[in-house]
């Protein structure tokens, strides 16, 4: 079993949401946090709050999308710190509608999703994330450093309509569990560094709680446990999963027993 105590977590997406509840989750329980984000604002107050919790934090304004800025975010990890146990890169967007939309009175398609708005969600969901692991698992190995790479796909990632992108971008998210596991198991790295994901369902961060309650509804009236899966719940699961040293190679579902595909 790993200890958080005193391990050092990477954070992209820190500023907000899951990110946010993670690292807050960290240094409740002795770890130190580097967190990451796009949103300066988001970043900052992400820091205060984290030091709030007396946390031991750095904070580093990174766009995932841009490779010398992934570079510069672990390379800032190592200065502040010496070393990188946890990479969990959470940054993630959605940008959702129809691939084709038809008019419902001449049933002629009358709206297409851009290139512009598929492409944004993979290169920030994906490409993203292949950065920001790449280059901190990089520092890791040639540090010596133990611990998890834990990406965050989503139950989206079985396919719902009017998230191509999103869906698109966790499927192949999905695989890399095995990919890089397997990589690393060849080279003899995998029993110092292991890869899983988290698929979450709908986590009640802002974004899913500023839904109109109607459709909040909708959605809840498909949730077994009757409620959102908080933040706080999805934090506890990963340091679960960075605790328990048997636990690689694959992804891990945690959505409140969602009825997901057949209704059952
Ligand atoms: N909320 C859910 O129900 C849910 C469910 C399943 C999976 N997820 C996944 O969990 C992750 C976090 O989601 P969340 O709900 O906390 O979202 P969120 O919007 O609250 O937080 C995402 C953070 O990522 C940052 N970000 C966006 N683009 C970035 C970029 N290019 N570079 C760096 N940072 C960037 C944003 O500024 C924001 O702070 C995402 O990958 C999301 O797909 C969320």
């Amino acid at each position: 079993m790993l200890e958080i105590k005193d391990s050092v977590a990477v954070i992209t997406g820190g500023g907000g949401g899951i990110g946010l509840a993670v690292a807050k989750y960290w240094v409740q329980n002795g770890g130190k946090v580097v967190i990451a984000d796009v949103a300066e604002k988001f970043l900052e107050q992400g820091e205060a709050e984290i030091k709030a919790l007396h946390g031991d934090v750095a904070s580093v304004v990174c766009n995932v999308t841009n490779e010398d800025d992934c570079a510069k975010l672990a390379d800032a990890a190592i200065e502040k710190f010496g070393k990188i146990n946890l990479v969990a890169p959470f940054a993630g967007i959605i940008k959702d509608g129809l691939m084709l939309s038809t008019d419902r009175k001449t049933g002629k398609v009358n709206r297409k999703m851009s290139l512009e708005q598929f492409q944004t969600v993979i290169d920030i969901n994906l490409t993203g994330v292949f950065l920001t692991v790449r280059e901190c698992v990089e520092r890791m190995i040639n540090h010596n450093c133990k611990g998890l790479i834990c990406l965050v796909s989503s139950t989206g990632s079985l396919g719902t309509a009017g998230q191509i992108n999103y869906s698109s971008s966790k499927a192949a998210m999905s695989v890399m569990p095995k990919v890089i596991t397997a990589e690393f198991f060849r080279r003899g790295l995998a029993d110092k560094i292991r890869c899983v994901a988290i698929a979450p369902g709908y986590v009640g961060t802002p974004m899913v709680k500023g839904m109109n309650q109607k459709a909040l509804d909708k959605i809840i009236e498909q949730v077994p446990i009757g409620r959102l899966v908080e933040p706080e719940e999805v934090a506890a699961f990963v340091g679960d999963i960075y605790r328990n040293e048997a636990l690689a190679g694959d992804v891990f579902y945690i959505h409140g027993g969602l009825r997901l595909g057949s209704k059952g």
